[in-house]
């Protein structure tokens, strides 16, 4: 691909988890018109790729060799009223705080999620009870094919941990916000962030919650009941704060940070007699 890129770039440094090989070849659009010649490129080619945003949401169980892409668009926002555009690599938690900045109410609840709006769009990232589908008014893509579509989701498309289809290179969303109260605003930041604090790990690198919470109950919960808090192999180990975040002591390997994840799973299985399924996305 006649393109720009660098090559191999630790996945230490492209995930929050900090675990994983190598990515060989890192594609890095500063603007759409590229990231579509991207896509077109590899379409001709018959290339597969992946898409990488903040790595936030990535266990790198080795090295990638297919061309992998993370956009670099201008971090540039554009306000209309209630409504608010932001590019697919601006960061999710710098739009939840600018956004309440400009007192407008709707996604205080996003304002511990790390990553970029793009993962964000993929993942329909939420927390307490509320999700990116919520406030998305539109969203801007690069369809398989290489052209930008531009469309608002259609209904049922978005669902828990389910955004955009996986084909979809997003470049961007509208959201639809409401004016609120800054004081009210900052007020309902506050107990979000608080809440987390007092929940989730934070010294530790992670990658969120690993698995999808089955109907009903929380992985967390199964886990924990498991008896799995603390259990390490090597640097991989399950939080002490939350079961459901296995965090890297250091220097966990790939295989280490697999074993723990296929052990934990299969105490669960035991225990509960539930099958986890993954909430991250396996490289
Ligand atoms: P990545 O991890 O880079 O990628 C995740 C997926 O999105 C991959 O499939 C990737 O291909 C795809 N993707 C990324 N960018 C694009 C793009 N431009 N176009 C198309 N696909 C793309 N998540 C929650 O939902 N709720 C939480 O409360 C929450 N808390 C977290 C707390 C911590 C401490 C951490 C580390 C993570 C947490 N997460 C949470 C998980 C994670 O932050 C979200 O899933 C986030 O939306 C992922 O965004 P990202 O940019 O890091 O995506
Ligand atoms: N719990 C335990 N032990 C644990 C962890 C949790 O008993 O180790 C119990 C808690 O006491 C609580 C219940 O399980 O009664 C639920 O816990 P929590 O409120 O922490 O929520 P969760 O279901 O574990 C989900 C999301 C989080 C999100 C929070 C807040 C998933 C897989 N996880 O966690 O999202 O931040 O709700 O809304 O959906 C993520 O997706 O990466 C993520 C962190």
């Amino acid at each position: 691909l006649a393109l720009p890129h660098r090559r191999d770039v630790p996945f230490s440094r492209l995930t929050t988890l900090g675990v994983g090989g190598t990515c060989r070849w890192l594609f890095e659009p500063v603007e759409e018109a590229q990231a579509a010649a991207f896509v077109r490129a590899c379409a001709r080619e018959g290339i597969p790729f992946k898409v990488l945003g903040g790595g936030s949401n990535l266990v790198v169980l080795g090295d990638v060799e297919i061309p992998v892409v993370r956009l670099r668009l201008p971090a540039v926002l554009r306000r209309e009223g209630c409504e608010v555009e932001a590019p697919a690599s601006y960061g999710h938690m710098r739009l939840a705080a600018d956004v309440a900045a400009m007192g407008l109410s709707g996604m205080e609840y996003a304002s511990g999620i790390p990553g970029t709006v793009g993962g964000a769009l993929r993942m329909n990232a939420g927390a307490y009870g509320r999700e990116l589908v919520d406030v998305l008014a539109r969203c801007r893509y690069v369809a398989p094919d290489g052209e930008i579509v531009d469309a608002a989701p259609a209904p049922g498309e978005f669902a828990y941990r389910r955004g955009l289809p996986g084909d979809r290179l997003a470049l961007g969303l509208r959201i639809r916000l409401a004016e609120g109260d800054p004081a009210a605003i900052r007020e309902r930041v506050e107990a979000c962030r608080s809440r987390r604090g007092s929940s989730q790990p934070l010294g530790r690198r992670n990658a969120g919650c690993i698995f999808r919470n089955p109907p009903g109950t929380s992985a967390g919960r199964l886990i924990d009941e498991a008896g799995l808090k603390g259990t390490r192999i090597g640097d991989a180990q399950v939080s002490l704060e939350h079961a459901n975040f296995l965090v890297n002591l250091g220097a966990a390997t790939p295989a280490e940070f697999g074993e723990l994840m296929a052990l934990v799973r299969e105490r669960v299985r035991d225990h509960h007699g539930v099958d986890l399924e993954p909430e991250v996305e396996i490289w």
